[in-house]
């Protein structure tokens, strides 16, 4: 099975449950079964990469391998729900209100391995490496088209949301059968 597979019996599982699952309830679970592709994330001293996991349904997966330093701008998700697990390094996630339309620091946390949190339909922030490497998973619901994207000014740009790899490097990608490695 790939994990594109694996994800999405996660997903259909939890969606016959009582409770409406949401990204946040379900990135531990998701968590735990990405922890075996670990050694496929790639890396990129230019830029973050933004790797697929899945789209379906009303959901995406995504996992972002960090080098150091490397930050998103300050950006919103349009009204989209996510949740957000750290499955290597940390992240310092920086949270914003909007006195006056314009972006003022709120809140500020380190993200540790093993992090898992809620990304609110409002939240405006930035995500900034702190380790030599990280990777973090993220999950959408609806699947995240498009960001704005914030600066000292205000919101500034609406720019979609892109993968910088094919599925192939992780979504394709099945788990060594247990018992297969030395
Ligand atoms: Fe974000």
């Amino acid at each position: 099975m790939t994990f594109a597979e694996t994800v999405r019996e996660i997903l259909a599982d939890a969606s016959k449950a009582p409770e409406r699952p949401t990204p946040g309830n379900l990135a531990e679970r998701i968590s735990r079964e990405a922890e075996r592709y670990l050694d496929r994330v790639r890396f990129d001293s230019a830029q973050y990469v933004r790797h697929p996991v899945l789209l379906w349904d009303d959901w995406e997966v995504m996992i972002i391998g960090w080098e150091s330093g490397q930050l998103t701008p300050v950006h919103d998700h349009r009204g989209v729900l996510g949740g957000m697990a750290m499955l290597s390094g940390s992240l310092l996630e920086e949270r914003f209100m909007t006195p006056g339309l314009v972006p003022r620091l709120a809140d500020s946390r380190i993200r540790p391995e093993g992090d898992l949190c809620d990304i609110g339909p409002t939240t405006l922030h930035r995500l900034i490496s702190k380790t030599p490497r990280a990777v973090s998973l993220h999950i959408y619901r609806p699947p995240l088209r498009t960001m704005g994207i914030w600066d000292e000014r205000g919101m500034i740009e609406i720019r979609p949301s892109t993968f910088d790899v094919g599925e192939e490097v992780l979504a394709r990608a099945a788990a060594t059968p247990a018992g297969a490695r030395c």
